[in-house]
């Protein structure tokens, strides 16, 4: 949240720092606004100054000829005319050129053969967002009336020219996003007029030069992301103006100097991620103008300054990841406007303040992995705004407070691994947004509350390692989004309730170390999407449930229970199974005829049963399909696909069943005509008003008439009161999350196939974000979304669904997305938009390139990215199962996996839109400079 305010503020700071350059004395500076004026675009040949236009086209074109063929299609007007109606081209009233604006064209060249010294009128540049390579030439210093350069997002390289000092008059320098190496040169000092640098994500080395406390017109100085190192120059003191200072991500050490405090405009501090030691100055904020202060995951002790205490206009505070100390039990105070609060992982001490419930504002507050005792001062509830409280691994004590339940807003509440000890309020069910509650590691007793029950969108929930006793409550049964359990290390007894059976999403089940008894359940076989269950030591008993989960859980999972019994491995086998004749005794000669009496009967009686039933459902429907005109397929003859996929699937019988995706169950039909098809059955449709169901329905059918080889095809669909079917093109292959758990498959899946599967996927996104007439957002793009063909062409499947079956609305409920692949402001606002599915491929594209979802590594890899993670080997993130990428292939995942790494910024604006993504997958990259195994993963972090 802070984040895109601060971002929104800077895109503020940058349409003003444009329009102050507009304003610079020079009348004609207007003239080279990025606007698309035209009005003063007069004819050079109609000025009269016919050489020096010629020598201004003739640099213009062999620049043009040198770039590769595609780009020279792109600026196919050049060369027609006047060169002040090129595309790109200002002039100014005297026909001199004055503005060259190729941003984001997808040009491919160097900058060597485009002669500068031609272009002796030209004010402003702007190169960005192409793969323009080779180096930043010499020459460029001689363009001396320049006031913009802009050469962000491209891939040049080699150090910076000391000829840019030169540029005397430049107010705005941005070379950010490129693979710029070696020193920044001491000559930027010259640039005294600069109001703007940026020289952020880059490989810039060595020290920050003195030299830059010339620059004292500077509002912004963007270095992060480099590989700097040295102290901050004590001479940063005389950046007065400065108002944005973003050094994190780098290795700078020392301390911090004491000048800093002379910079009394300063809004954004962020040094995060450094090497910095000492203590913080005292003085911090004195002149009162703070937002942000990040000093996160570097090595400064001591205590936390004071300054801080009374900075009521700090939004965000990032102070975690240190070794600062001290009592901090009265070291803050009330802070309207704080949203965001970072102390976890330090050693600091004291209670919690009770002030934090006056920060009516607060989103988040961490403050975990520190030695805080105490009790939860209840009067934290009144921080209404909380969305994300941690104090885990802390020295809590005393009970979880009641008066929680005010947080309205909490979705994740993490109190692990504390000394909290009493019963878990009854309270804790009002909190109903609630997706992450983690209770493990404490002293808490009595009963689970039933009310847990109504925490309707828990998907995490770990209760373990506590003495909670009674039987696990059957009101669990209502948790339908939870995707993890964990119940282990307790004291609970009786059975497993057969609701556990029913929560379609559970993926993972911890139920060891308790007491319980009686058999499994017998509805476990309904849940598909679990992966890993233990429920080791407790006292069950008789058969586990033949699913895949059990089956491939190893021996550990089982142990230690009273008698479990199935076709696995240690397990022995159930006595029913027992097939040998050598092994019969009389107990079985005897059993089996009788069971096998009495199985018959009943299976009889179940059959005649179910027939009848569904002999009676069949006919129900028919009728009420003729009743109904709400029926349509598109593309086929809508009433017999219809009947044809009822009789096909046995009335969707589960052995036709492929999978659970987020809205419905998934068959594989063949028709008469032998077209097997994919048939999504929807739990639910849009509430029944009509006027709805025909937006639905007309929505439905423009999405039936896209057509690209990376989205799965959707052919038709039918709306019915009790079935709605979405029929769609079947694709082989499965799912991306499928092929990357099973070993097999993995392994055959090579580099080179999961760089064309990214590929598809960027293609169909940047389609239907881009190319459509409204663009189409997919909402949930997951690893379970992704279909492949024989061939390991990635489809898209469930496109634009999300948005139909869970229409835009406040409510909190209608979350759509999948955990772990939606875009962390989805948490604090309802704004959908293009950027959260750009998030969510950039959480897809590491899943393939690991082999597995990227969990916790999403959160290290933003702006406030640990040491340890920064320094991690990049070929540690590879997918072991695969053997190292070489040549070409290393590059490109080298690259694709900075792209990844840039979508998933805290910030949605700073994520690339997957245009300009797909268009970078798709440049071939050179090849890496060292070998992949010395690459650290740092240096493909963009921040
Ligand atoms: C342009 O710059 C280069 C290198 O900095 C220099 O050698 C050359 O003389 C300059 N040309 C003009 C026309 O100023
Ligand atoms: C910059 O700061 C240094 C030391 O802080 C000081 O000696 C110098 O005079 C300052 N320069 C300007 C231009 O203000
Ligand atoms: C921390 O400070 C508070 C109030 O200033 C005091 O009551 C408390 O004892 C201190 N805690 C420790 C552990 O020193
Ligand atoms: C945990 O709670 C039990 C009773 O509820 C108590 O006897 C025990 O001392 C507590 N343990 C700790 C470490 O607080
Ligand atoms: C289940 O929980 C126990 C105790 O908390 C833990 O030791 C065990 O590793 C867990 N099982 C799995 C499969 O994670």
């Amino acid at each position: 949240m802070a984040y895109l305010l601060d971002k929104k503020l800077s895109a503020v700071f940058e349409v003003l720092l444009r329009i102050a350059i507009a304003l610079i004395p020079l009348s004609h500076f207007a003239a080279f606004a990025f606007a698309n004026s035209t009005t003063s675009l007069v004819s050079a040949a109609a000025a009269g100054d016919v050489g020096k236009e010629w020598k201004e086209a003739e640099a213009l074109l062999n620049w043009r000829a040198s770039l590769d063929n595609q780009s020279q299609t792109l600026l196919s007007s050049w060369g027609e005319g006047s060169p002040c109606k090129w595309v790109g081209i200002r002039c100014d009233k005297a026909g001199s050129l004055t503005g060259l604006n190729l941003s984001s064209f997808g040009l491919i060249g160097t900058l060597s053969n485009l002669s500068f010294s031609s272009f002796p009128h030209l004010l402003a540049i702007d190169l960005s967002w192409n793969s323009l390579y080779g180096n930043i030439p010499d020459q460029i210093g001689n363009i001396s009336k320049l006031t913009l350069l802009n050469l962000a997002h491209n891939d040049l390289s080699e150090t910076i020219t000391s000829s840019i000092g030169r540029l005397s008059r430049l107010s705005y320098l941005d070379f950010s996003s490129n693979q710029l190496s070696g020193r920044i040169p001491s000559e930027i000092g010259l640039l005294r007029a600069l109001l703007s640098l940026a020289l952020d994500t880059n490989s810039l080395t060595g020290s920050i030069p003195t030299s830059i406390g010339n620059l004292g017109n500077l509002y912004e100085l963007d270095l992060y992301d480099n590989k700097l190192s040295g102290s901050i120059p004590t001479t940063i003191g005389n950046l007065t103006k400065l108002i944005n200072l973003k050094l994190m991500v780098n290795k700078l050490s020392g301390s911090i100097p004491p000048e800093i405090n002379n910079l009394t405009n300063l809004r954004n501090l962020v040094l995060g991620s450094n090497e910095f030691t000492g203590h913080l100055s005292q003085y911090i904020c004195h002149a009162g103008s703070l937002v942000h202060f990040s000093i996160s995951d570097n090595h400064f002790t001591g205590p936390i300054p004071k300054g801080l205490k009374n900075c009521t206009t700090l939004t965000r505070i990032r102070l975690d990841g240190n070794q600062l100390v001290g009592n901090i039990t009265e070291d803050f105070s009330i802070y309207p406007s704080l949203i965001y609060m970072d102390l976890s992982y330090n050693n600091l001490y004291g209670e919690l303040s009770s002030k934090w419930g006056q920060c009516q504002n607060l989103t988040s507050l961490k403050v975990s992995n520190n030695k805080i005792s105490g009790n939860i001062p209840p009067e934290l509830s009144g921080a209404t705004q909380l969305v994300e409280l941690d104090l885990s691994s802390n020295h809590l004590m005393g009970k979880i407070p009641k008066e929680l339940r005010r947080l309205k807003s909490l979705i994740t509440l993490l109190l692990s691994d504390n000394q909290i000890s009493g019963k878990i309020p009854s309270e804790i069910g009002m909190l109903s947004r609630m997706k992450n509650l983690n209770l493990a590691g404490n002293n808490l007793s009595g009963l689970i509350p039933k009310e847990l029950g109504d925490c309707s969108n828990l998907l995490f929930l770990n209760m373990s390692r506590n003495i909670l006793e009674g039987s696990i409550f059957s009101e669990i049964g209502r948790l339908n989004s939870l995707e993890n359990l964990d119940l282990s290390m307790n004291a609970l007894i009786g059975k497993i309730p057969p609701q556990l059976g029913d929560l379609p999403r559970l993926e993972i089940l911890n139920i060891s170390h308790n007491n319980l008894s009686g058999s499994i359940p017998s509805t476990f076989p309904d849940i598909s999407s679990l992966t890993s269950i233990d429920i080791s030591y407790n006292d069950l008993e008789g058969p586990i449930p033949n699913i895949k989960a059990f089956r491939d859980a190893p021996n550990e999972a089982f142990q230690n229970n009273k008698g479990l019994c199935g076709n696995v491995t240690g397990l022995k086998a159930c006595p029913q199974m027992i097939h040998n004749p050598l092994h019969r005794n009389y107990v079985i000669i005897i059993l089996v005829p009788l069971l096998g009496t009495l199985f018959v009967v009943f299976i009889t009686f179940q059959v005649s049963h179910k027939c009848s039933q569904r002999v009676m459902k069949i006919e129900n429907k028919l009728t009420s399909t003729q009743n109904d005109d709400l029926f349509a397929i598109w593309s086929f003859d809508g009433k017999m696909v219809y009947e044809n996929i009822i009789e096909a699937t046995e009335e969707f019988s589960s052995k036709y069943c492929i999978g659970l995706g987020g809205y419905g169950s998934v068959y594989k039909v063949e028709l008469p005509t032998s077209q097997v098809v994919a048939v999504k059955k929807l739990h639910s449709l849009p509430n029944g008003e009509t006027s709805n169901q025909k937006a639905f329905i007309s929505e439905i059918h423009a999405l039936t008439k896209i057509r690209h080889r990376n989205i799965v095809k959707l052919y038709g669909f039918c709306a019915h009161p009790r079935h709605s079917l979405l029929v769609y093109e079947f694709l082989e292959g499965g799912s991306l999350l499928q092929l990357l758990n099973n070993e097999e498959r993995a392994k055959a899946f090579e580099w080179i196939k999961r760089v064309n599967v990214i590929k598809g996927v960027a293609n169909a996104l940047a389609y239907m974000h881009h190319d459509c007439s409204t663009p189409i957002i997919h909402r949930d793009i997951s690893s379970k979304n992704v279909l492949l063909d024989i061939e390991y062409e990635a489809h898209i499947s469930d496109f634009g669904i999300a948005r139909l079956l869970k229409p835009d609305s406040s409510n909190w409920t209608t979350l759509a997305g999948t955990y772990g692949y939606m875009a962390p402001e989805l948490a604090y606002t309802m704004e959908i938009n293009t950027k959260c599915d750009v998030y969510s491929f950039g959480v897809l594209t590491l899943e393939i390139i690991m082999g597995k979802h990227p969990g916790d590594l999403i959160l290290s890899l933003s702006p406030s990215t640990t040491f340890t993670t920064h320094n991690m080997p990049l070929n540690d993130l590879l997918d072991k199962r695969l053997s190292l990428p070489t040549n070409q292939v290393a590059s490109d995942l080298l690259h694709i996996a900075s792209i990844a790494i840039a979508c998933l910024h805290t910030s949605a604006q700073s994520r690339p839109t997957m245009q300009q993504v797909s268009q970078e997958i798709s440049t071939q990259k050179a090849r890496l400079v060292k070998p992949l195994q010395m690459i650290k993963l740092g240096e493909v972090v963009t921040v």
